[in-house]
């Protein structure tokens, strides 16, 4: 949807009146003059994301919000706008480019139009531990992207961690890469994605996050991929039969701001932000750990849905079946970037 039909939508559709208000102020204009913003009054960021508040990111947010009011002694003001109520996923990206709202924390995979070497970290099993997807992310890979990502005119602030991605279904247990065939999965857009499914006999879908439990209550899809923190707090597990501990994929997110209001935020409060965020980033990489373990906890105690875990033997088998996956894509991207990846990891995977 276009910024102008959520425009449209806004003033038919009964929806928090604040948000309303809010929104019909920039209806009618193209984009939001910073300029009317002085030095006086107070500083609103508006940040859009699409997962539940009890996820890493939610949770990030929030405490990004309480920690600007603070540090700033109430003259930024954070309104952090949850599970897709102002903007959904498609269109998030469009919205903060605008100028509508001020900062979004998307996955990486949501940015691959923008810079395709997002992909990269759609790979599977491309490492074997969250710490090599730090190291990778803050070092050589992490800072080329985020360049990338700059050169397309938004301010890249940090990289945040949701976790490794699981399966879903619900046509039966998955353990062997044969299971997946048949099955139409849902997936973020992404071309890593889609081939990954494809080459195990999979449909991939592309589809918002916000509608992926009605598509899987309906049975408009036999199954997904993604963390324990959002299967959990999307209900995921309640309308699918069986769960894959798989840790086949990483879900990562780069937190972005609108460049124009980047540049124009007082010197002082650009300041407090930028070190805000670094200290959120370490603390949000400890809960997310933490969130998608507990929740795991209740996923099994709620004894609602078959779990299967793969063994490191099952593994094996599904990094074969990839094998072809990593010569085909880590040759699309700029080179300069895939060795930043990791030379072992890279080597490993080229020349098995
Ligand atoms: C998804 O679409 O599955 C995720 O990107 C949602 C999110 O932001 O974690």
């Amino acid at each position: 949807m276009q910024v102008a039909d959520a425009c449209k939508r806004f003033r038919t559709t009964p929806f928090l009146l604040l948000l309303a208000a809010l929104l019909l102020a920039s209806c009618g204009r193209q984009a939001i003059d910073y300029e009317q913003v002085s030095e006086e009054e107070k500083l609103i960021i508006r940040f859009s994301h699409v997962v539940g508040e009890d996820t890493p990111k939610g949770q990030a947010a929030r405490r990004f919000a309480a920690l600007m009011k603070e540090r700033t002694g109430g003259r930024v003001e954070v309104q952090v706008f949850a599970n897709g109520s102002l903007y959904s996923d498609y269109e998030e990206l469009k919205a903060l480019q605008e100028g509508y709202i001020q900062m979004i924390a998307p996955s990486l995979s949501k940015l691959s139009e923008l810079v395709p070497e997002v992909e990269a970290f759609d790979l599977p099993f491309l490492y074997s531990s969250l710490d090599e997807y730090h190291r990778a992310l803050d070092g050589e890979a992490g800072r080329r992207l985020a360049g990338m990502i700059e050169r397309k005119g938004l301010v890249p602030l940090a990289y945040w961690d949701n976790a490794f991605k699981q399966l879903t279904s619900s046509l039966g247990p998955i353990r062997q890469p044969s299971d997946m065939k048949g099955m139409t999965v849902r997936i973020m857009p992404s071309e890593v994605l889609s081939k990954q499914f494809t080459m195990l006999g999979a449909k991939p879908v592309e589809m918002s996050f916000n509608d992926v439990y009605l598509a899987l209550e309906k049975g408009q899809l036999d199954g997904q991929e993604n963390t324990i923190s959002n299967i959990y707090t999307k209900r995921f597990h309640l309308v699918q039969d069986h769960l894959t501990i798989s840790n086949h994929g990483y879900l990562g997110y780069l937190v972005l701001m609108n460049r124009q209001f980047y540049d124009r935020l007082p010197q002082e409060i650009r300041q407090v932000l930028v070190e805000t965020i670094r200290e959120v980033t370490i603390w949000e990489r400890q809960v997310a750990d933490q969130i998608n373990k507990e929740q795991l906890g209740y996923i099994k105690a709620c004894d609602c849905i078959n779990i299967t875990e793969l063994t490191s033997s099952d593994r094996v088998r599904w990094q074969q079946v990839f094998k072809p996956l990593y010569k085909s894509e880590l040759t699309r991207w700029d080179p300069v970037f895939v060795k930043a990846l990791g030379l072992s990891a890279i080597e490993e995977n080229l020349h098995p």
